[in-house]
């Protein structure tokens, strides 16, 4: 039996033209352009990558692009003035703040000062909280995009054993949160668990979002789970070029999984549309 392989990148577009729709929308009823700031500090090429997709899909849902470059020496202070005044700007409605950030800038300092109700990343303690505790909340884009593909396969994720792979702030444990939400019984593994195959085989639908290329191998899959697999990691090919590859071992799962999510094109293509998503949210709830 080979899985069914989940789609990211159709179901992306759709949220996309979803999205968009809501912006004209917007737009028509109320004279709004959304408009979604980006900074990006110093020169990391995959963040680069990111952020320019990042900036042409903005365009594309019509609605406001801002992108601010900032040299990799900037400081600290120069970058909290900068959210400062995005918070204070009002044709700004979200705010990302790309990560990683160079080693002498604290992220935890940055995302404190963004203003939680344009924290389009979700990040901020408050909205943080707010996911923990049941509240309306902007919720990280990655995490909400597992939850959609999930629910390709299961609408209704109620009962089942959810295994969360990872338990990073900005996906493992926000996805564990979700998944908690949807009714599923949820465990967080993480690189101290022990017997962590045993536990993956547990798994009605597992998660793997560790930054570890091919971790999970077919052997850790219960036959007929559902297998969203986060990671993006780029290891070299044997010809000399790098090739991407998740952190679940795709062609040895693919025999044991009911369904999968490929990489490139399963979770990757969800986190943008799932962050135009937010800031149409936010904007909506600014102008509330
Ligand atoms: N770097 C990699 N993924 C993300 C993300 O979702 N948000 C931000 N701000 N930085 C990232």
């Amino acid at each position: 039996m080979s899985a069914r392989i989940i789609d990211g990148k159709a179901i992306a577009a759709g949220l996309r033209a979803e999205v968009a729709a809501g912006v004209a929308r917007l737009k028509e009823s109320h004279g709004i352009t959304p408009g979604l700031a980006v900074v990006l500090v110093g020169e990391d090429p995959a963040s680069a990558v990111y952020v320019r997709n990042k900036g042409r899909q903005t365009v594309e849902a019509g609605m406001a692009s801002f992108e601010h470059r900032l040299d990799a020496s900037t400081s600290q202070a120069a970058l909290l003035d900068l959210v400062r005044r995005l918070n204070d700007d009002p044709a700004v409605n979200g705010i990302l703040v790309q990560l990683p950030l160079p080693g002498h800038i604290d992220p935890a300092a940055v995302i404190d000062t963004i203003d939680p109700a344009k924290d389009v990343d979700g990040f901020h303690v408050v909205n943080a909280g707010r996911l923990a505790t049941g509240l309306p909340a902007l919720v990280p884009c990655t995490p909400v995009g597992c939850v959609i593909l999930a629910k390709q396969v299961h609408p209704d994720l109620t009962g089942l054993e959810a295994v969360v792979v990872g338990r990073s702030n900005i996906v493992g444990k926000p996805v564990a949160q979700l998944l908690l939400a949807e009714n599923c019984t949820v465990t967080i593994a993480h690189s101290r668990t022990r017997a962590v195959a045993d536990v993956c085989r547990r798994a009605d639908l597992l998660v793997a979002a560790v930054g570890r290329p091919e971790m999970i191998r077919g052997g850790w899959v219960k036959p007929g789970a559902t297998v969203i697999d986060v990671g993006i990691n780029r290891v070299a090919a044997g010809d000399g070029t790098a090739r991407l590859v998740g952190d679940v071992a795709f062609d040895e799962a693919r025999q044991v999984a009911g369904a999968i999510t490929p990489v490139p094109g399963g979770v990757g293509p969800m986190t943008i549309a799932c962050l135009l998503r937010n800031t149409l949210e936010a904007t909506r709830r600014q102008h509330g």
